[in-house]
């Protein structure tokens, strides 16, 4: 399979419209620094079918900078559009508005995260005038049977009952937020994708050892970052982001694993949004590194 890297940023992309921070101005003076919001395109080989993971406000610009995913020649549009979401927020999920120039859009995804897309942000009834909205349930990790998208097989990893703010008092459910399992039956290949990881579970270790590839959740280097930076009174964590380093921090846990490993979903506050910081090469000591745009990744 291939993973193409969308974008790498938290809510908000790098630079953030209104936001000056070091992390903001550092991207307005090198454009090499700017990261859309993340989101990949996975590809199951054979059947030449490619699928977004989570669908990002920047959805159009990210399909039209690979000419893979650009409709082909003789094609005057690309008739099937298939997104499987991790999460209902807004960064994964605005997206799906931008693409209603498509025939047909396929979406994949947990119960909650279905109910709060239908009755919360009401996008089948938004864009039924525009386009066509297939639901499909995207199976737990453990389920009798993954769903089956471009050739892959797919399930969702519960990690949180984190609701997006415009959902807080949806019930809860441990499937809200996931990490998503994409497997390929040919060569028994797996990756994993968190981009919102909120505590560790043994669950997910044993995703992660099975996996071959994984991305996970970069948002904060610091349980005290969003405090020191201004941007929450609360603890990463207690924002539904593990922080990267300190005790209970991923980079820790990650640093067993023998996956090729990526952190996605940076915020603009995170100081490893500067190509120079130190701790770039901390993580590479730990055989860890941030998630490049418009990366690819075999597998
Ligand atoms: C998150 O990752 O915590 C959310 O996407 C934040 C937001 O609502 O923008
Ligand atoms: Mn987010
Ligand atoms: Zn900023």
């Amino acid at each position: 399979m291939l993973l193409r890297v969308l974008g790498t940023a938290a809510g908000g992309g790098l630079p953030q419209w209104n936001c000056a921070c070091p992390g903001c101005a550092g991207a307005r003076r090198h454009p090499s620094r700017r990261r859309l919001h993340d989101g990949l395109a996975v590809h199951g080989g054979g059947t030449g079918d490619w699928f977004l993971a989570n669908a990002t406000p920047d959805v159009a610009e990210q399909l039209e900078s690979h000419p893979a995913l650009r409709p082909n020649a003789g094609q005057s549009r690309t008739p099937v559009v298939r997104v499987v979401l991790t999460d209902a927020e807004l960064d994964h999920t605005l997206g799906l508005l931008r693409l209603r120039e498509a025939a047909r859009i396929d979406v994949w995804c947990t119960e909650p995260v279905h109910r709060a897309l239908t009755t919360r942000l009401p996008l089948t009834d938004i864009l039924s005038p525009y386009t066509t909205l297939a639901w499909h349930d995207l199976p737990l990790v453990g389920a009798d049977r993954p769903a089956e998208v471009a050739g892959l097989e797919m399930s969702a990893l519960p990690l949180s009952d984190k609701r997006p703010r415009y959902a807080t008092d949806e019930p809860s459910h441990p499937a809200w937020s996931t990490a998503l399992t994409v497997r390929d039956p040919g060569s028994g290949t797996r990756a994993l994708y968190a981009p919102a990881l909120a505590a560790w579970s043994d669950a997910l270790d044993e995703q992660i050892t099975a996996a071959d590839c994984v991305l996970l959740d970069g948002t904060f280097l610091d349980e005290d970052e969003p405090s020191r930076s201004g941007v929450s009174q609360r603890t990463a964590s207690g924002m539904g982001h593990l922080p990267i380093r300190g005790a209970e921090g991923t980079a820790r846990h990650l640093a067993r694993t023998e996956a090729l490993a990526y952190y996605t979903h940076l915020n603009n506050t995170n100081p490893l949004v500067d190509p120079s910081a130190p701790e770039h090469e901390r993580l590479a000591d730990l055989g860890l590194r941030v998630a490049e745009e418009r990366m690819v990744v075999s597998l």
